[in-house]
């Protein structure tokens, strides 16, 4: 289903954009009908089937243990259920692992934006000490062994050489292709189902919209501005996280995180950078007391003075956001 004009483009410019077809015939609803993809890594099904291998394959880790896949799992809409990442050996990292649906349309990634596209974020993990812990050299050697992988990537790339650019390049492919929308929320605003929404979920979007003020910052079709605000979120708790800051140095930065999704966010939980909020519920209570007060607080994050009914009416509409996972 194709609906045009009603959004206003997520879509970062500074990428060349090109229309992620025909690989993606369609695109569930609600979601912009303009794929950005980059130029040098054309979406075929032969890298996304690439990616799809590598996202999986243990054997990105040093000890041969996690994949991609350990932390980011399909049926908890890719993340894990724990506050904090555990990656090799059990170390644990200092953040939550956030969803990858929709990320194709992001323009930074990681909570402090600190790669500029799927593509660069990819490497991360992989030669992360507290993630997947291995090397470029080591990756490359184990796949390059592989007639299997020698195989895929003569596919994708034609040619057998594997290299660290096109392991990345492939496993961006396949993450483009994680997609959600199509939910009630979708079916209510753009096809005009009114029974697609509850009373309660319907209440709950004119108080995002409205008193609540959410899409001031949770805007558009992904419910994110993709920018970074201080919502004081375990401000000053160690170890200390100053989010945006630890990228740029710059002091206005300080504590800010980028805005996450919030489709799926049902499923997405705990919540928050440090995942220290439990529930949708937490969530709601901590935006009606006003976030975390700190100096650099933004200041469209203030007391909402909620009644229980209303809490309860935006949750509804919060679990709304679940989609069609295509
Ligand atoms: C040990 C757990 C773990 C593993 C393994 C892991 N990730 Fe992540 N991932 C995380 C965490 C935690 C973050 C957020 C980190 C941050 O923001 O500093 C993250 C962030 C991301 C993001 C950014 C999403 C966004 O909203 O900005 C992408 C994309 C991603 N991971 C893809 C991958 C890929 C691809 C792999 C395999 C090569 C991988 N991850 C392996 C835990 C993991
Ligand atoms: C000033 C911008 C801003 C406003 C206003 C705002 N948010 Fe957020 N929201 C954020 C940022 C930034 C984060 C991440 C903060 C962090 O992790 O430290 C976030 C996190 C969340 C999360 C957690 C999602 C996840 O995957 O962890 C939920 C749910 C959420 N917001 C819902 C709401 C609701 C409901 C409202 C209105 C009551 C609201 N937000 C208002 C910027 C905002």
């Amino acid at each position: 289903m194709m609906i045009s004009g009603v959004w206003i483009a997520a879509c970062s410019s500074r990428l060349p954009v090109q229309l992620a077809r025909p690989y993606l015939s369609t695109l569930p609803l609600g979601l912009d009908v303009f794929m950005p993809v980059p130029k040098n890594n054309p979406l075929t099904a032969e890298s996304v089937e690439l990616g799809r291998r590598l996202f999986f394959e243990k054997r990105l880790s040093r000890d041969g243990t996690l994949a991609c896949a350990s932390c980011h799992l399909r049926e908890r809409s890719f993340t894990d259920g724990r506050p904090v990442a555990v990656g090799i050996g059990g170390k644990r990292g200092h953040r939550n692992v956030p969803t990858l649906l929709n990320r194709a349309y992001g323009r930074s990634m990681f909570w402090d934006g600190r790669a500029a596209s799927l593509e660069e974020q990819a490497l991360q993990p992989m030669v992360n000490p507290r993630e997947l812990g291995n090397t470029r050299e080591e990756i490359v050697r184990r796949l390059q062994a592989s007639e299997t992988y020698r195989r895929l990537f003569r596919r994708a790339f034609r040619t057998e050489q594997v290299t660290i650019e096109r392991v990345t390049r492939a496993i961006a492919s396949f993450e483009r292709t994680l997609l959600s929308a199509n939910s009630p929320f979708d079916r209510y605003e753009l096809l005009h189902d009114k029974n697609a929404l509850s009373e309660s979920a319907r209440r709950g979007l004119d108080l995002f919209r409205g008193k609540a003020n959410c899409s001031v910052c949770h805007s558009g079709p992904l419910f994110s501005d993709e920018r970074f605000h201080n919502t004081g979120v375990s401000w000053g708790r160690q170890p200390l996280d100053l989010g945006r800051y630890e990228v740029t140095k710059l002091e206005g930065d300080k504590g800010k995180f980028k805005t996450p999704t919030l489709r799926e966010v049902e499923k997405t939980a705990p919540y928050m950078h440090d995942g220290s909020l439990k529930t949708l519920q937490e969530v709601v209570e901590s935006y009606n007391r006003g976030g975390g007060p700190n100096s650099y607080l933004d200041s469209r994050v203030r007391p909402l003075n909620l009644t229980p009914q209303e809490k309860s009416d935006l949750v509804a509409f919060l679990k709304s956001l679940s989609g069609s996972l295509k």
